[in-house]
């Protein structure tokens, strides 16, 4: 396994590949990033994942700065799992002067998540297209855990006629239910008690929609999480094809929800078919 720290040496090192497949990350992998990277294999000769903290889908008020970088720890990690190059760029290699060419996504990118985050997607899909055009991947693996960036991710790869095939991945979860995130590693001891109560909450309300009866605000009246420990973003159901508000001819459904614990914000959702 290669470290690569430029896009020249990149460019470089690619330049023989047929079938490069991509798995994007900010780092401080856990088991899903991993489970990203077993999903890649088979579709590629060569799997690069790249590791960048990327300034631009931070909000002022969010953890840029104190995110956690292991890189060290990331990469012995992706050597096991047979990984073949980690891309590990420096903010400067990303962004050498600031960036005023940005991707604007759908509409999708003004709601939950984006509601809550302003601009956030518009640094995400325009890190990625960066990511994309530097790597030239044929394949890319994206976690349906963050499933409304997996939906802007590949709308822009259909609407600006990509060269590129995306594979989603099923959320990767603790045996207590907990999604894992790098962003777990903030919680204290009683708050990681206490996180997967987020995903409980997601369930009854799966729960309540695969019965198919009530029409859904009464459903999400029914569920709440503790206030004491809990600020709820949203938890909403949504069509899984768009997020849009489910009809009643719309079978296939996700719910969503995100919530902070504490100084930690987390996200998680469940697809329901009714
Ligand atoms: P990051 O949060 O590091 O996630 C990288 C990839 O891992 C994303 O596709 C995400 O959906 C997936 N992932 C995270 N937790 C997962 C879990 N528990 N199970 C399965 N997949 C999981 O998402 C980002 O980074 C960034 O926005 C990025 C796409 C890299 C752009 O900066």
């Amino acid at each position: 396994m290669e470290i690569i720290h430029t896009v020249s040496d990149l460019r470089l090192r690619l330049s023989g590949e047929t079938r490069v497949a991509l798995v994007p990350t900010m780092g401080h992998l856990h088991d899903g990033h991993i489970d990203l990277v077993r999903i890649a294999r088979p579709h590629a000769t060569c799997v690069v994942t790249s590791i960048f903290v990327n300034p631009l889908q931070f909000g002022p008020q969010d953890d840029f700065t104190r995110y956690p970088r292991t890189l060290a720890q990331d990469c012995a990690r992706l050597k096991e799992v047979g990984c073949h190059v980690v891309f590990a760029p420096n903010e400067h290699e990303i962004y050498p002067e600031r960036q005023q060419v940005t991707v604007d996504p759908s509409p999708l990118q003004h709601e939950l998540e984006g509601a809550f985050r302003p601009g956030h997607f518009r640094g995400v899909t325009t890190v990625v297209l960066k990511l994309f055009n530097m790597v030239q991947p044929q394949v890319a693996v994206f976690g349906k855990k963050d499933y409304q960036q997996y939906l802007i991710v590949q709308e822009m790869i259909r609407q600006l006629a990509l060269p590129i095939t995306l594979i989603p991945a099923e959320t990767t979860r603790a045996p207590d239910g907990l999604a894992l995130s790098s962003r777990n590693s903030y919680l204290s001891v009683e708050e990681r008690q206490r996180a997967p109560q987020l995903y409980q909450a997601l369930q009854q309300l799966a729960h309540l929609a695969r019965q198919g009866v009530e029409p859904e605000p009464d459903i999400l009246h029914q569920v709440s999480l503790d206030t004491t420990y809990w600020q709820t973003d949203y938890l909403t159901v949504r069509r899984a094809a768009d997020l849009g508000k489910p009809q009643p001819q719309d079978h296939q459904l996700v719910i969503l929800g995100a919530a902070r614990l504490g100084r930690t914000r987390l996200i998680d959702n469940i697809e329901v078919t009714r």
